[in-house]
């Protein structure tokens, strides 16, 4: 039966707290051999981002964003879902207005980005970045409501939000170490994005500095802390999965060689989606994961994100469901066809499957039906259930992990902090942060209680524009 088959997937898919508590003491020393010594698989980047915004950041900023997800992924009515179901990537322009002690306005445009700009050549995406910069300052300008003024000789301050790894010497630099998320543009690993990027706002002339290179992670810390000082550690859960927090630079010893004061503070962006990559020690790696890992455009890479992350969950999901299509246990007799073609289960089905709030599972019954043209037994809608519910469960208590090794590096506990955290998975997938702090709750017992993840602010958008005022401060003042 449907039942005992769900129990085999129960046995592979379920982290006990013991188990978790390795996973922590494997991860808290990964982070610091990252900090130790330069090009570890976890790199633990520097960022340059120097302590915590003051709060006195003010003035007009652009931030563009790219990286973020398309809006049919976790689009909650299933109409939404059926209109149109390609996934895909945004760029967003963002006109951010600082009013300091926390306040600010935003107006922004998304743009569309296909699946072969996010393949072809990396000169030509970032030259259509600035072309898209370019129509949006325009049109702000042309905007008698919009505000944005800029005077002659002047030019406007931009954050530029890569979410990708980087290695960075100073904050306007970048040499992107590998694309992640299934991005692949040619001629881009191993250049430093911001240098390019900078050669595509020249090309379109526009009175425009590009100030800061950030990541996600470090624009939500960043965000996050300017309207909650609580916050010490910001967490993305989207199509990727990944953290940064603000370390000591004395803690830093890999980049003591710089002789910057050891009592400064520095955001370091964790990357710790690469944790356990290639070497595969630590985490329990299904034969799903090793499929899903096997035929992706990185094997072996991103290992801990691709247990996690909202673009790999549905894909696990489908690989065991194809796996019972072989043993003859769902679908007999029907063609599954449509079932059998990589990434066609969205995560977005799991978060509906979960949140389906009939006793019929009418909303399972429809996305069968209407999206892989196939009949659902009640049992089976069932056991589909049971399983998003194994697979998002996995997802979050690993990610635990992840925060409960930074928690416990940094010796939070006691004192406990706020986890801003951000991202299509936290923000829509029923459950998952609660499924979060019960992970906290089993690695460090009652304690775990004082860890608490909070939706954060926008960190590619307000976050970028807070640090690359930042960033001007420090420079007008000389440093
Ligand atoms: C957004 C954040 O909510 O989520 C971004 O504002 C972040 O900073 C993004 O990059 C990541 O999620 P996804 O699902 O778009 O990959
Ligand atoms: C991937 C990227 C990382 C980003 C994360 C969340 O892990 O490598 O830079 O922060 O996705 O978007």
């Amino acid at each position: 039966t449907m039942a005992d088959h769900l129990r085999k997937y129960e046995s592979v898919f379920t982290l006990t707290p013991q188990r978790m508590r390795m996973i922590v003491d494997a991860f808290r020393e990964t982070l610091e051999l990252g900090l130790a010594k330069p090009k570890q698989t976890v790199p633990m980047i520097p960022t340059f981002v120097f302590g915590w915004p003051t709060g006195q950041e003010t003035g007009d900023i652009l931030a563009v964003d790219l990286g973020t997800s398309y809006l049919p992924l976790f689009a909650a009515p299933l109409i939404a879902l059926l209109s149109q179901f390609a996934g895909g990537t945004n760029l967003r322009v963002c006109l951010v207005t600082l009013q300091g002690e926390g306040k600010f306005e935003i107006t922004q445009t998304k743009y569309r980005l296909t699946e072969e700009q996010k393949q072809e050549d990396g000169q030509k995406l970032f030259d259509f970045c600035a072309e898209c910069l370019k129509t949006f300052v325009d049109t702000q300008l042309a905007d008698e409501n919009s505000g944005l003024k800029i005077k002659e000789g002047e030019k406007l301050p931009l954050g530029f939000t890569f979410s990708y790894p980087c290695s960075q010497e100073r904050i306007d630099h970048g040499e992107l170490i590998r694309w992640t998320k299934g991005f692949g543009a040619a001629n881009t690993e191993g250049q430093d994005v911001a240098a390019m990027f900078r050669k595509s706002l020249e090309k379109y002339d526009l009175p425009i500095e590009l100030t800061a290179l950030i990541n996600d992670t470090t624009g939500t810390l960043i965000a996050s802390h300017y309207v909650n000082p609580k916050t010490k550690i910001a967490v993305i859960f989207g199509t990727g999965c990944n953290a940064a927090y603000m370390e000591r630079v004395g803690d830093i010893p890999k980049i003591k060689n710089l002789g910057i004061d050891d009592e400064a503070a520095m955001a370091i962006n964790c990357e710790w989606g690469a944790f356990d990559s290639f070497e595969h020690e630590h985490l329990p790696r299904t034969k799903y994961d090793a499929i899903v890992d096997d035929t992706s455009n990185k094997p072996g890479e991103q290992a801990f994100e691709k247990l996690i992350s909202g673009r790999y969950l549905g894909e696990i999901l489908r690989l065991v469901i194809c796996e019972l299509i072989d043993e003859g246990v769902l679908f007999l007799g029907q063609n599954t066809y449509k079932l059998e073609a990589p990434y066609v289960f969205d995560t977005a089905f799991l978060s509906l499957m979960e949140s389906d709030p009939t006793d019929e599972l009418l909303m399972i019954i429809g996305i069968f039906t209407h999206f892989f043209a196939v009949e659902t037994t009640l049992a089976e809608r069932q056991f589909f259930r049971a399983l998003a519910k194994l697979i998002g469960r996995r997802a979050a208590r690993l990610s635990a992990c992840g925060i409960a090794a930074i928690v416990s590096k940094m010796e939070y506990l006691e004192e406990g902090c706020l986890v801003g955290a951000d991202g299509s998975l936290y923000n829509k997938y029923p459950g998952f942060a609660d499924r979060v702090h019960e992970g906290l709750v089993d690695v460090f017992g009652e304690k775990g209680r004082n860890i608490i993840t909070h939706h954060a602010e926008d960190g590619s958008g307000v976050g970028s524009a807070i640090i690359a005022a930042m960033t001007k401060i420090r420079k007008d003042a000389g440093l």
